[in-house]
């Protein structure tokens, strides 16, 4: 079975200039240049993106917008279609981060309908899915994760699995310092794993990469990309700074295992 490979993005959120992103940009590269074997993402906020594309050129780190609209031109005031992202040098976009679920009405709906029109655009989508505290703690998290994942790709588990990724936030790790464990972060990737396999097909299941997100640290990383099933990070805050985000992506190694994640 073809293995995983490594994933890291960095998820910049409402931070950086474009003269900023083009700086750490400067910084990063001669950091992560050795790293042929992962692929590393920045995601920049929307004005940064053609200058870190610029800065990024002739590298091997792509480029990812942090949201994108379903449609791909029109009378859409402040929205950002697929294909204009691809135009400005995109190859990911990262869809239904918890933040635009809880701030800007996103919901399994819009996800599903803008991960089909991402993927239409020959583009990549980083599709978050995670629960938030108290569903944890009612004993809901399979079953959030569940329809997330159900309602959100409906349309797209016939899609090329090299060309989906999948992110597992939990909502009460983002941001606050509080990682999942190793152990809880491979218990909840392991279950998305099986819900693609019977969803789609096991080979489906078997090529997607499942990043995991939420308080993504340097010292953290080779822990958490030790579990059978994490393929890589979603990083936010510890994206900022080119030196830390080095070191998360230096610690995210290939593991052995990966590929042969599937339960019978
Ligand atoms: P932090 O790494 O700051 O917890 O953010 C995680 C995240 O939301 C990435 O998309």
């Amino acid at each position: 079975m073809e293995k995983r490979r490594p994933l890291i993005a960095g998820n910049w959120k409402m931070h950086k200039t474009s003269a900023e992103a083009a700086d750490f940009v400067r910084r990063f590269l001669p950091l992560v240049s050795g790293l042929r074997d992962r692929d590393i993402v920045l995601a920049p906020a929307f004005p940064a993106l053609e200058a870190v594309a610029a800065a990024l050129a002739g590298s091997a780190v792509a480029l990812a917008a942090q949201d994108a609209f379903w449609e791909t031109e029109g009378a859409f005031t402040g929205e950002v279609s697929p294909r204009m992202l691809a135009a400005a040098g995109c190859r990911y976009v990262i869809l239904g981060h918890s933040e635009r679920r809880q701030f800007f009405g996103e919901t399994d709906e819009t996800v599903r309908r803008k991960v089909a029109a991402v993927l239409a655009a020959g583009l990549i989508p980083i599709v978050c899915v995670g629960e938030r505290e108290e569903e944890r703690e009612r004993g809901q998290t399979f079953s959030i994760l569940d329809k997330q994942l159900r309602d959100g790709l409906k349309d797209s588990f016939t899609a090329d699995a090299g060309r989906l990724v999948l992110a597992y936030e939990p909502v009460w790790a983002i941001g606050t310092g509080r990682t999942a464990t190793a152990a809880q972060a491979q218990e909840a990737h392991a279950f998305l794993r099986n819900r693609l396999a019977e969803l789609g097909t096991p080979a489906f299941a078997a090529g997607v990469r499942i990043l995991y997100g939420g308080s993504v640290k340097p010292e953290n990383t080779a822990e958490l990309m030790g579990m059978p099933d994490v393929d890589g990070a979603l990083v936010g805050g510890a994206s900022l700074q080119a030196e830390s985000f080095a070191r998360i992506v230096a610690a995210a190694q290939p593991g052995p295992r990966k590929g042969t994640a599937i339960e019978p």
